[in-house]
């Protein structure tokens, strides 16, 4: 029993040797919370824009948390982001998404060649290609759309805005990319995304390793039905696929990846290019119909304008809704020590081992000194006087380069926004120019948002929104 004790009490002493960490000069504040290792683990995991707000509060913009044993500096000042943005040399981004990789995805890639798949991305959602996936979209988006709510039906549809957004996008957005047939069993797009949907929602669990053992059974074996719905997808040309997927499977195969891994990586990509497009549509269509000026104003735009070319109004009422709901961590590895130099003059070392977060969400995004009355959905707010794009936007006197940042930044930030920006605006003005749409309770506010969501991309409600809607009678087109 004596001997029990002892080694506890030395195995306890020898945790703390080799895990206390304390502030010196050249630090951040730092700020390890009471609970050993796990730090403020559980408070982050809950709803992190509460948690950093507070600790911006009690520490400024730069402060260094405890997370899980892992050491995590977080950055609230826009005007020095780009020392973090732009040092791919001490800061690396890959090995924190090999680690999200893994427990997401259960993915493990062979050695890649990061530059060539960016630049085989770029090319495939830009210029030309983007033409082509932007006409497939379209013809898919409206497809579905007569097949839910034919244009001789008179009576109101009565349905959950989230639901209605995310699933036509969704399936709209597999079809372009993956390909698959509807009716088809095994890669009908209605069945993969009641599939993908319950992955979703175990989704930030499985990020951060907090699955219950029931949960964790549910997400094996739905990602192992979604591995086997993807496998066709980008094989051959004949799968209907977009030339993009066959690329990326072709290198993943050049890579060295076997069958199994590739449909793996396929799901990351399906999660990446459909997992924010359904949900910024929701928020959008959701804030017009809660604020029926902006309504007005977008359907006047739409209705005057040379279809969608030169939408200011519509661009504007985009970046308000993506402003209040993008929210993703921008986090990098620390693989050499750095001193990172503030906007203010301030200098800190950045260790060795730790972590780097970005939270624009935080700031620019939700900042009040940035945007007058941050929580209030002003469709405006993008727009000069004379309705041109508003660009300038100042913290402490400055003007800033990144006022909001939903697409994140440098050469990691989205490949798809154009296409992303694209498809949600042929959504918006398909159903507004095709359906005469209304919330069910013409009182009824937003949603409250589902807080464990914070860093993972789009936000989603924590209810749905109900609306009704039939075709409008004497629409557009
Ligand atoms: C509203 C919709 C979208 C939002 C808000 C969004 C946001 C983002 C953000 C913030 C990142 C950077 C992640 C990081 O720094 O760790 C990212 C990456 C990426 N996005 Fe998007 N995205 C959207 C839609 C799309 C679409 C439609 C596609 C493609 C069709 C796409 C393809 C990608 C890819 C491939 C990456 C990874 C880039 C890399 O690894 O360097 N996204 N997205």
């Amino acid at each position: 029993m004596i001997w029990t004790i002892f080694l506890l009490f030395q195995a306890v002493l020898l945790y703390f040797i080799l895990t206390h960490r304390s502030r010196s000069k050249s630090d951040p504040p730092l700020d390890k919370g009471v609970i050993p290792w796990l730090g403020h683990a559980l408070e982050f995991g809950k709803d992190a824009a509460k948690f950093l707000t507070r600790m911006k509060q009690k520490h400024g913009d730069i402060f260094t948390v405890r997370v899980a044993g892992r050491y995590v500096t977080v950055l609230l000042d826009p005007h020095s982001f780009d020392t973090v943005i732009n040092d791919s040399d001490s800061l690396d981004f890959s090995r924190y998404a090999q680690v999200l990789m893994e427990r997401i995805f259960n993915l493990q890639l062979p050695h890649q060649q990061p530059a060539k798949e960016k630049a085989m991305m770029r090319e495939q959602f830009h210029g030309m290609n983007l033409s082509a996936l932007n006409s497939t979209i379209s013809r898919n988006l409206q497809a579905m759309l007569n097949a839910k709510m034919p244009q001789n039906q008179k009576d109101w549809k009565e349905e959950g805005l989230f639901d209605f957004s995310y699933s036509l996008l969704f399936k709209a957005g597999y079809l372009t990319l993956f390909g698959g047939e509807q009716n088809n069993n095994s890669t009908d797009p209605s069945h993969v995304y009641d599939e993908y949907k319950k992955f979703d929602g175990l989704l930030t669990k499985l990020a951060r390793g907090m699955l219950t053992p029931e949960e964790k059974r549910t997400a094996k074996s739905v990602r192992q039905r979604l591995w086997e719905l993807l496998a066709p997808a980008g094989r051959t040309e004949g799968s209907g696929s977009s030339p993009w997927l066959q690329f990326y499977r072709g290198m993943l195969q050049e890579a060295g990846a076997d069958e199994e891994m590739q449909r793996r990586a396929v799901l990351m990509q399906l999660w990446a290019t459909q997992g924010n497009v359904g949900p910024a549509a929701f928020w959008l269509l959701g804030f017009l119909l809660t604020n029926p000026e902006s309504l007005t104003a977008v359907r006047m735009e739409m209705e005057t304008s040379d279809k969608h070319v030169d939408t200011p109004v519509f661009d504007s009422a985009l970046e308000e809704t993506l402003r209040l709901t993008a929210a993703p961590f921008i986090t990098r590895e620390v693989v050499q020590e750095k001193t990172l130099h503030m906007a203010d003059g301030q200098e800190y070392v950045l260790r060795k081992g730790d972590r780097v977060c970005l939270f624009p969400f935080s700031s620019p995004q939700m900042d009040p000194e940035i945007h007058h009355e941050p929580q209030k959905y002003k469709y405006d707010r993008f727009l000069n006087a004379n309705g041109s794009v508003k660009r300038d936007f100042y913290k402490a006197g400055r003007q800033l380069k990144y006022y909001t940042m939903p697409w994140g930044a440098g050469a990691n930030g989205c490949v798809g926004k154009q296409f992303a920006i694209n498809t949600i605006r042929q959504f918006v003005y398909m159903v507004l120019t095709n359906y005469d749409l209304e919330l069910c309770d013409p009182l009824a506010p937003m949603p409250e948002v589902n807080a464990s969501r914070y860093g993972f991309g789009m936000l989603q409600p924590e209810q749905d929104l109900l609306f009704r809607y039939k075709p409008r009678k004497n629409n557009l087109d």
